[in-house]
């Protein structure tokens, strides 16, 4: 009797845990679909690249170490600022001069965009002699965790309501912040009832779209501007539109958000999956391949 008490208690509290696991940017399962995309997409010299750079506890999956970004925040708090890029409210654009900056102290210059650059051009250090002075293990996590972020749309939302942070609502009948909302809660459901709850499912689907209904649009989504990739203040900027057309549309404190939002919102969740993950590829695959020289 006292031991199934025991584990009563505690089952509810993983439960929680899994329910409302504290995550910034997608939740794991968002950044672990990022990375296999991307994964799934690298050139020979990339693909032996990121295996020589992952250790062995990763088995080659690269999407295994996708989230440590997220587990490492409190720990190097430095990195805290660099998940996000929030603008002005209801502007709906993105500049980089004013709006990368660490919000709570004022630092210019950190944020995601600036981070995105930041682990690229430490990765263009991957093979050279001497060896490069940064851990490139870390800045192949980071890169391909910040990847996902600047993806998310309410990563690049508004700074008063913290990119959604504080705009408690509902969804269906459990209460959550609308950005949870965006990270996890779209992705569960949407992985629920059209995947019966299989992750590799949805991941092949969204390969599927990329293949066929997507195809003739990768090449704009790699090549964001004529010389650069990647071109993270395009993707910032394409986050933040999505964000005051989609994510903040419809969704004022208080409100329940069930089948009308979901609905329509899921196809957007899906398509900056799809985008994170082949612009990564695209990415590791120039840098790791012949090397670019990137300007911002
Ligand atoms: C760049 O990477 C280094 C090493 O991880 C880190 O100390 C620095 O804060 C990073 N800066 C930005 C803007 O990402
Ligand atoms: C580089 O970072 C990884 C991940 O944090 C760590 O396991 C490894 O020991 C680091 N390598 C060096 C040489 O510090
Ligand atoms: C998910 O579906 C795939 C086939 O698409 C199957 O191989 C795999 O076992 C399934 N995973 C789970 C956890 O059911
Ligand atoms: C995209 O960029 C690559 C490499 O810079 C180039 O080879 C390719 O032609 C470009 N594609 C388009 C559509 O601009
Ligand atoms: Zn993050």
């Amino acid at each position: 009797m006292g031991s199934y008490r025991i584990q009563l208690v505690v089952g509810i509290v993983s439960s929680l845990l899994f329910v409302f696991p504290s995550t910034q940017g997608w939740g794991e399962d968002g950044h672990a679909i990022v990375c296999k995309i991307a994964q799934g997409r690298l050139n020979s010299r990339a693909a032996a690249a990121v295996k020589k750079l992952l250790p062995a506890d990763a088995g080659n999956d690269l999407s295994s170490k996708c989230s440590w970004a997220d587990h490492v925040r409190f720990i190097y708090t430095w990195s805290s600022p660099l998940h996000f890029a929030d603008t002005p409210d209801a502007l709906c654009t993105f500049n980089n001069q004013r709006d990368c900056v660490d919000q709570a102290t004022g630092t210019r210059g950190r944020c995601v965009v600036a981070a995105i650059a930041n682990y690229t051009t430490q990765l263009l250090d991957y093979g050279s002699v001497p060896k490069s002075k940064y851990n490139l293990t870390q800045a192949l996590y980071f890169l391909s965790h910040f990847m996902g972020d600047i993806h998310q749309p309410l990563h690049c939302g508004f700074t008063t309501d913290r990119g959604g942070n504080d705009i408690t609502v509902h969804w269906y009948t459990r209460k959550e912040n609308l950005h949870h909302i965006w990270d996890d809660s779209i992705i569960e459901t949407e992985v629920e009832r059209f995947y019966d709850s299989n992750i590799t499912d949805f991941v092949n689907a969204i390969q599927q779209n990329i293949k066929n209904e997507w195809a003739d649009q990768i090449e704009d989504w790699e090549n964001c501007s004529a010389t650069d990739i990647p071109c993270p203040t395009t993707y910032a900027s394409e986050s933040v539109d999505d964000a005051c057309k989609w994510a903040y549309k419809d969704a004022e404190e208080g409100s329940v958000l069930e089948n009308d939002y979901f609905l329509s919102r899921y196809p957007i969740v899906n398509l900056r999956l799809a985008q994170a993950g082949v612009r990564l590829a695209a990415t590791l695959n120039q840098i790791l391949d012949q090397g670019l020289v990137m300007s911002m």
